[in-house]
């Protein structure tokens, strides 16, 4: 038998979650004024070396690299801000007049990884990138966009991280200042860390094989080399988390394993017991540079991702589980000549907004009493030759217990009568018919 590939998934019963998931990315969007974008699953290889970065880990080792049938380099995206600029800078989206523009995707991202627990080859992201301000006031709203987004999923114990790298005299002089405390110690640092020496000295610090070695404990800080302007924009950036109410944690040791990076970085991390190890749900920060370099005009941005999968499984260890949409009637057909009239009326039902379900193996009543329990459905309608003759249905409400006839013409409106103490339907907007 065929079996999925290492490191993928197949989404089923968890949908009602991924749903929910999904109405509060929209929601939260709309609320901070954020459009949808959607970007090819695949790009030229090259994109990725430019931005994220030839010595960082996901374009050393997780990349999926391919030569098409054309002869040329490609790439699955790795993660979404690479394409999300190529398409700013190749439509001209600079040239809008609303600023900053501001977009956010959702889909299927590709790394070559070790698969583990909330770690997969092919995962989700909800990201978002805004474009065209360098004020502090732009990191901080990407911030509580991600906070509110994780608080209309009632997600709590999370803990923000924040750090700023600076601009370019900042991140030049702190890197000089690592390399020069590492030096001494760099044959005792795994391997991996004696490359990023050379190459990307400031990924040194979040190894996860070194976490201990004393060297990494007294590195220098990043926030030690800023120069004024850098710490005046890390400084405001905090002011305004404080102002939002939004609770932070400073971490000098965060410094993102993407290159593109200048000014603030940050994660947001789930309590590691509802997560483990890969309790990083979150991450983003500012890169004021990448714009230019694939291109376009200089333009300040900033953005964060999110892991949809750590996400999940983050809200189900703390019980928050997807909303199942209700299924308001179960039409039971008691015999081969009411079938077309059970279609009939579930079409009518449904074309006025309430959601219906049949058997459609003509079993008994008992077993379509199972089904309607087993799709808890709130109404099971019974159709016969006797109610068809008569035009008139048997109702029973599941809830209450209570049975009653009525007329065939009149079912929608004794539903909608019985529902009435509810509120709006989510999915249809139909007065009544509420989840
Ligand atoms: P990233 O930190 O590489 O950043 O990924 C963001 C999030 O994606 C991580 O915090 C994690 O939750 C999730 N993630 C990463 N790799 C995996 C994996 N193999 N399996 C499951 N989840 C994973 C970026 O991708 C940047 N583009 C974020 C950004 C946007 N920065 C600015 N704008």
């Amino acid at each position: 038998m065929l079996q999925k590939m290492k490191g993928t998934y197949d989404l089923h019963d968890t949908m009602p979650l991924v749903h929910d998931i999904e109405r509060a990315i929209q929601a939260v969007s709309r609320l901070f004024q954020y459009q949808e974008i959607r970007t090819p699953h695949f790009e030229l290889s090259e994109l990725y070396h430019r931005s994220v970065g030839e010595s960082s880990d996901i374009v050393s080792k997780e990349t999926y690299d391919f030569k098409d049938r054309g002869g040329r380099a490609v790439t699955l995206r790795p993660e979404g801000t690479a394409g999300v600029v190529r398409a700013y800078v190749e439509n001209k989206l600079y040239a809008e007049p609303i600023k900053p523009q501001k977009y956010y995707y959702v889909g299927s991202m590709f790394r070559y990884e070790r698969p583990q627990k909330g770690r997969f080859r092919e995962f989700r992201q909800f990201g978002a990138e805004a474009f065209g301000s360098e004020h502090p006031e732009l990191d901080a709203e990407v911030i509580a966009y991600a906070i509110t987004f994780l608080r209309a999923l009632k997600l709590k114990n999370l803990t923000v991280h924040v750090n700023s790298l600076g601009d370019a005299t900042s991140k030049t002089a702190y890197r000089a200042a690592l390399k020069a405390h590492i030096a001494p110690h760099l044959e005792t640092l795994c391997t991996d860390c004696q490359t990023r020496y050379h190459d990307n000295p400031l990924r040194i610090l979040d190894c996860k094989v070194d976490t201990r070695h004393e060297a990494l404990q007294t590195a220098p800080k990043p926030l030690d080399y800023l120069t004024e302007p850098d710490r005046q924009h890390f400084d405001a950036v905090i002011a305004l988390l404080k102002a939002m109410d939004i609770a932070y944690t400073i971490d000098n040791s965060l410094v993102r394993g993407l290159d593109y990076y200048t000014h603030t970085v940050f994660e947001i991390k789930v309590d590691p017991d509802l997560l483990g190890n890969q309790n990083t749900i979150c991450g983003g920060g500012r890169y004021n540079h990448l714009v230019e370099s694939l291109g376009g005009p200089s333009t300040p941005a900033v953005g964060f991702a999110f892991g949809l999968e750590r996400l999940m499984v983050a809200l189900e260890a703390a019980g928050l589980q997807g909303k199942v949409q209700p299924l308001y009637c179960y039409v039971a057909a008691l015999d081969e000549s009411s079938v077309k009239y059970a279609m009939a009326l579930m079409q009518s039902l449904r074309m006025r907004g309430l959601t219906c379900n049949m058997g459609f193996e003509r079993k008994s009543l008992k077993a379509q009493f199972k089904q309607s329990a087993h799709q808890h459905a709130r109404f099971v309608i019974i159709l016969g030759e006797a109610e068809i003759a008569s035009k008139t249905v048997q109702i029973k409400d599941q809830t209450s217990g209570d049975s009653f006839s009525v007329p065939l013409d009149e079912v929608y409106s004794t539903i909608m009568a019985q529902l009435s103490t509810a509120s709006d339907c989510e999915t249809c907007g139909h007065k009544g018919a509420s989840s």
